[in-house]
């Protein structure tokens, strides 16, 4: 079946807004009894699983990196996450009593199909997350998890993510209940944290217009840094990898403790600095970061939620007031942000969304 516009400008455009619908049928399909219980297959049982190893490909090794965030911390599960290109030819040991996962849109992608393979016999399960159900890593896992976020045809990953991101989350919390990590209270308040998403990620995209005003001004820059700490970390680096991918500005993302250790000296008031950091227990940390930044002339993009934004108080370039979230769900909800801000700077620079120079969609050779 063709997949269509459906009255969008772009897949991209198209994809970015259908997440809020995706993700609730990740939802319906990952959990059950309205919300409040895990429904995962039952070969999914941590138990006796001593490490997880992670391997993905470009924007799906951001969703891992994510998840080493929620397994360690949530389950107490050491986690190693591995770009498959690096993976497959550092031929790392591997545990037999460890698991294996790949996550992967395409399920094509070579270097990840080949890192599953070098998994294979060595490791108790290869499990993988895949969009496509077909797929070549969906068929020689052991167990395919399928990330339910319909055909996703702009070159850039978005709504893919959000939905790899949601069942990652949904991993970490078996494995923590397995473990016996995870009180039936905290159980809850996790659940609630997910299924409140689809709700958040529609106020989120209420912010389209807000985004495309900074994206206007953000067009003209010739580096952008991203910063973000703890599991929003691997969101600067996603957040950084969409603009570049888009709109051809070179972008990094960087931990936001690293920026004293080399970052800091590309900042001047040409350099837009995008900081991602809901008002958490560490925001005050960020905040100096912030000062470290606007000290030196940089041009401080602050995403954050109310709380976080009057904290940040005055010097800020621009700030974008998000809903807000769960600490646990914060990376999925700020995906969205970074997808419109790469979505409209792109759009600005008159560059081509969906099918943007040198990318392809699924990259099957190595
Ligand atoms: C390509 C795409 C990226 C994607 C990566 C991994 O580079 O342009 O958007 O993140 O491949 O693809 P996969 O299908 O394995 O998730």
């Amino acid at each position: 079946t063709q997949v269509e516009k459906a009255g969008y400008k772009h897949f991209m455009a198209k994809e970015i807004a259908e997440q809020p619908g995706v993700l609730a049928d990740a939802l319906r399909h990952y959990l059950k009894d309205s919300g409040t219980a895990l429904s995962l297959p039952e070969e999914v049982d941590f138990t006796g699983v001593d490490r997880l190893t992670l391997v993905a490909c470009g924007t799906a090794s951001y969703a891992c990196l994510v998840a080493k965030y929620w397994f360690e911390r949530i389950a107490g599960l050491p986690v190693d996450v591995d770009i498959a290109s690096e993976f497959r030819y550092r031929e790392p040991p591997l545990s037999p009593t460890s698991w294996a996962l790949f996550v992967s849109q395409s399920g094509e992608t070579a270097d990840t199909l080949a890192a599953l393979r070098y998994a294979q016999e060595k490791v108790a399960k290869i499990v993988s997350v895949v969009n496509v159900p077909t797929s070549s890593i969906a068929r020689e896992s052991d167990l395919a998890l399928p990330s339910l976020a319909g055909v996703e045809i702009g070159v850039a990953s978005t709504k893919a993510f959000t939905c790899q991101l949601t069942v990652l989350a949904v991993l970490a919390l078996k494995a923590a209940v397995d473990r016996g990590r995870l009180n039936p209270e905290a159980l809850a308040g996790h659940l609630a944290a997910l299924s409140a998403l689809p709700g958040l990620m529609n106020h989120a995209l209420g912010l389209e217009d807000r985004i495309a005003t900074i994206a206007a001004q953000l067009a003209e820059a010739q580096d952008v840094l991203f910063l973000g700490r703890g599991a929003m970390f691997p969101l600067a680096l996603e957040g950084a990898l969409k603009l570049k991918e888009i709109s051809y500005i070179h972008a990094e993302g960087y931990a936001s403790g690293e920026l004293k250790h080399g970052p800091i000296a590309l900042i001047d008031s040409h350099v837009p600095v995008v900081v991602m950091a809901p008002r958490d227990a560490l925001f005050d940390k960020t905040v100096s970061n912030m000062q470290e930044v606007m000290a030196r002339g940089g041009k401080v993009l602050l995403l954050s939620d109310g709380a976080g934004v009057a904290e940040a108080g005055a010097g800020i370039w621009q700030s974008l007031t998000m809903p807000m979230v769960d600490p646990f769900t914060a990376p999925i909800l700020y995906a969205l942000p970074a997808q419109l801000l790469a979505y409209h700077t792109a759009i600005a620079k008159g560059t081509d969304v969906d099918q943007p120079r040198n990318l392809a969609k699924s990259v099957t050779v190595e």
